[in-house]
């Protein structure tokens, strides 16, 4: 047993976003969002579970934060929900929600916990959704405008900026496959929301340094995943290639390259609304990349998801409550090609964790061995990678807490703290525990 120890430093911390755990869905003159929409939609969400009280974490948040500070984390990511700032979206700004980040990011700094502030987390005020949403390019307007008003008042001490959680996730779940909000199923839709998502990124990497100084850092955090091939044949190799090209080089090509995958392009045709200079706009230098992983991709040829033409396959293996493969090994490769095809300044982990079944023990605790065994598993291949060289600076857990999971409500618990629902009550899992000892040692034991 090796003690492997990370680079002087490197920024352990924990993630969460504002749908999932803010609750206090009509406080303060808070708009609805696309969230609140769908969870009242009957059929889309698991159980008719919403939102609207989460972890509460509106009126617990200082709780929320001494609970990070007892696990020392050095990082929170959080993201901030644009309805709570702009009800309508654009023009009138609510105070009350700017106040409510203000005194977020200033217990944090008192904590002595860097803020990782993400823009978007998928809660588009409802007000636009109903004006066109994302497949609309005055929405990259907006998003334009929500991103100078925020940074205006919180770019003074918030000095790391996410723009979009996994815009792949926005585009397809939200708009081809109907999974997440807005739930269209429209492949069409699905592609100008991709693009105009990442061409408000663009346009909010300025705007974001314009309202900082020069110690203000902007990146993006993509959802990438390692395609494997069900077997060496041809078409199957040609299915994982289409499988990396919809998840992850449809939107690191345009960010990195400023151009978006000629083979891709041949299986979509155009994309829906692109106008001369948005890649140069997409391609603006960024500080950093965030990476959410969580697991890999086996797929072969076949009928399913759209022009894609694939079918995911399940090897043998060891699999979490959400039915995803562990896989450790696939971080490093994700790290590895990522930083070698890439080549990003420096690398963050914004999400990374497992959904387990999780009880408490009639002593009180949550002995969640599998969480903690995934997550140390993780943790040496991203070590492995930083050894090397590839530039990763930190890495996000995900999450904090248990939370509001999508379309699965309360049913899938990520968290390395457990939350009951019904009481609101907070127990640090064993993994919440033992993460603790990992961010003292800076290290992990192989
Ligand atoms: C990611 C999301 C995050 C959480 C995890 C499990 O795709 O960014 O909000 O739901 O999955």
């Amino acid at each position: 047993m090796a003690e492997l120890i990370f680079p002087e430093g490197f920024l352990w911390g924990s993630a969460t976003s504002s749908y999932q755990i803010e609750g206090a869905y009509n406080e303060d003159g808070r708009g609805m969002s696309i969230w609140d929409e769908f969870c009242r939609t009957p059929g889309k969400v698991m159980n008719g579970d919403t939102g609207d009280v989460a972890c509460d974490h509106y009126h617990r948040y200082e709780d929320d934060i001494e609970l990070m500070s007892e696990i020392g984390l050095k990082g929170y990511r959080f993201s901030i929900a644009w309805a709570r700032i702009l009800p309508y979206g654009l023009g009138s700004i609510n105070e009350a929600g700017l106040d409510f980040y203000d005194r977020v990011v200033d217990r944090l700094l008192e904590k002595g916990i860097t803020p990782y502030a993400t823009l978007y987390h998928w809660d588009l005020p409802q007000v636009l959704q109903n004006a066109g949403g994302w497949p609309a390019r005055a929405t990259v307007e907006a998003f334009a405008n929500y991103a100078d008003v925020v940074s205006k008042r919180l770019g003074d001490r918030v000095k790391n900026w996410i723009t979009h959680n996994e815009p792949w996730v926005v585009a397809f779940l939200g708009h081809a496959l109907g999974i997440h909000a807005p739930g269209d199923e429209d492949w069409e839709a699905a592609l100008a929301t991709a693009h105009n998502v990442l061409l408000s990124h663009g346009r909010a990497v300025n705007i974001l340094r314009e309202n900082g100084d020069e110690n203000t850092r902007v990146g993006i955090t993509l959802n990438l995943t390692w395609a494997d091939a069900a077997s060496n044949d041809e078409e199957h190799f040609a299915a994982a290639k289409r499988m990396d090209g919809y998840q992850n080089r449809w939107f690191l090509d345009p960010v990195f390259k400023g151009e978006y995958p000629a083979d891709m392009l041949e299986i979509y045709g155009e994309v829906p609304g692109l106008q001369d200079g948005d890649l140069a706009e997409i391609n603006v230098p960024i500080d950093f990349l965030g990476i959410n992983y969580y697991n890999r991709a086996v797929v072969k040829d076949g009928a399913g998801v759209g022009p894609m033409k694939l079918q995911f396959v399940e090897p043998e293996g060891e699999y979490t409550e959400m039915e995803w493969e562990v896989h450790p090994e696939s971080l490093y490769k994700v790290l590895k090609r990522v930083h070698e095809d890439y080549a990003p300044a420096e690398i963050y982990i914004t999400e990374n964790g497992a959904s387990y079944k999780d009880e408490v023990a009639p002593d009180g605790s949550v002995h969640d061995t599998q969480r903690l065994n995934f997550l140390k598993g993780h943790f040496v291949s991203a070590h492995k990678a930083i050894e090397e060289g590839v530039p990763l600076k930190g890495y996000f857990v995900w999450s904090l807490l248990d939370n509001f999971e999508w379309a699965l409500g309360y049913d899938k618990r990520f968290g390395i703290t457990y939350v009951d629902f019904e009481t609101q009550e907070r127990i640090l899992k064993d993994s919440g525990k033992w993460y603790s000892t990992v961010i003292e040692k800076n290290g992990v034991d192989d």
